[in-house]
């Protein structure tokens, strides 16, 4: 077989077999193709598409392509979560916590946040002694006992995932809905759960501006899923402003602890509600959609989830009075207010304009080498919808320094206010073949 071969067939529209994937990915894995053939089969690939067949093998070789995470010791159905990026998303820290409640293993494998504010594990580390470094025993033994265990990311999992994502970075081919699907795919398949709930993004903070792009990519993500045995669906919700209030990281531990109570933003715990739902059914905890969102509704109500939160945090090593006492989490030296200019209605929070403002403050990396600042970050006192009459705070800003005239001016450009806003669309579309 001859690489050069396969991309003239990509090339003329032809569909390439599994065979000739796996060539493809293996070669590139170990060197033997180069990048400017690889280079070449990825524009072929952006301007040919690939049938769902061909995107099924496409991830199957990436995630064989290094190693895999066996959950199988963990009794029950595994299901993951996985959003597809946005600013101020605090799902994550509210959901591991609310479907554990209800016996569902969670066995999260998390990263670190790179760009706009930290990730999960960035997010945990708020919390005073919190570890994610644990052995894989000591994680599967959580699991089994308590439902819950977060680790740091371990192994060499998609390797070949790697190397396309840095070369798709510089040959303008990361646009590609085959290729961000499956590149998406193959890391939760590698991670080892047998359900996958997918939280895709649309709007100025997602990947995907429109909501169109966001549904094929919906549509695209969960038939690789379902072709490969993992039950997987979708939805796909609002990132056009920012999730909740809370945006940086001890402040979005916080937001997580009143959303666990019933006393968070409505819209993330709507979205909360939408996510876990779809995962209690995938987990088969729940006759129906309906039945599934009342037992999450009982274990907030009866204090439940929140319990389970403290255990987690107990069980790895952190200081479960923050729940109880969250001044106990680190806080910033100043809160600064940003006072409306007019009055109106809020009518745009754009949400990677912000997101950007929360890195100024120091919550987010700019690269990977980066230090975060986990006390900093904002609280949006005012949403999309929202009247305002001057004056009002629009936004609280929490800094560990004394001017922040950038930070300002960056969230006066990214808010708009209008005499009037449209009402904002949280969930689009719940997509599930
Ligand atoms: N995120 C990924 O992991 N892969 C892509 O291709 C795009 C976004
Ligand atoms: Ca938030």
């Amino acid at each position: 077989m001859r690489m050069v071969d396969l991309i003239a067939k990509k090339r003329d529209g032809k569909e390439l077999t599994t065979e000739e994937i796996n060539f493809f990915i293996d070669g590139y894995t170990k060197g033997d193709i180069p990048d400017y053939q690889v280079s070449a089969m990825n524009m072929a690939i952006y301007f040919q598409d690939m049938s769902d067949r061909e995107r099924a093998d496409l991830t199957m070789a990436m995630v064989n392509s290094g190693e895999t995470i066996d959950l199988s010791a963990i009794e029950g159905i595994k299901v993951d979560k996985h959003s597809t990026g946005g600013v101020g998303d605090t799902t994550t820290l509210v959901l591991a916590p609310l479907v554990a409640a209800l016996d569902i293993p969670v066995a999260k494998m998390s990263g670190r946040g790179l760009g706009h504010t930290g990730g999960t594990i960035d997010k945990l580390e708020s919390i005073e002694g919190f570890h994610v470094e644990i052995s894989k025993d000591e994680f599967v033994n959580l699991v089994n006992q308590h439902k819950i265990a977060v680790i740091g990311q371990t192994g060499n999992l998609t390797p070949a995932d790697k190397k396309l994502y840095a070369l798709r970075d510089v040959t303008a081919t990361v646009n590609s809905i085959p290729l961000i699907a499956s590149s998406i795919m193959s890391k939760k398949i590698a991670a080892g759960s047998d359900a996958i709930v997918l939280d895709v993004k649309t709007g100025a903070g997602a990947f995907m501006k429109t909501v169109e792009d966001a549904k094929e990519l919906a549509h695209a993500m969960v038939s690789i899923g379902n072709n490969v045995g993992r039950k997987t669906m979708a939805v796909i919700s609002d990132m056009s402003q920012p999730l909740g209030a809370a945006i940086g990281n001890s402040l979005e531990v916080q937001e997580a602890i009143d959303a666990l109570r019933g006393q968070g933003p409505k819209d993330l715990e709507e979205l909360c509600l939408a996510l876990g739902r779809q995962m209690v059914y995938l987990a088969q905890k729940a006759d129906s959609l309906e039945d599934a969102e009342e037992k999450l509704k009982e274990v907030i109500r009866n204090g439940k989830a929140l319990e389970k939160f403290k255990e987690f945090i107990q069980n790895q090593g952190g200081d479960p009075s923050v729940v109880d006492h969250p001044d106990r989490l680190p806080k910033a030296q100043y809160l600064i207010e940003l006072p409306a200019q007019q009055d109106g209605v809020v009518a745009e929070l754009v949400a990677d304009e912000i997101g950007t403002a929360a890195m100024l403050l120091g919550a987010g990396r700019a690269t990977k080498e980066s230090e975060i600042d986990l006390a900093v970050g904002l609280m949006l006192n005012k949403k999309v919808g929202d009247a305002v009459k001057k004056g009002d705070s629009l936004v609280t800003i929490h800094a560990n320094r004394e001017n922040v005239d950038d930070v300002k001016q960056k969230l006066y450009e990214s808010i708009r206010i209008a005499d009037h806003a449209d009402a904002p669309v949280l969930i689009y579309d719940i997509v599930t073949e």
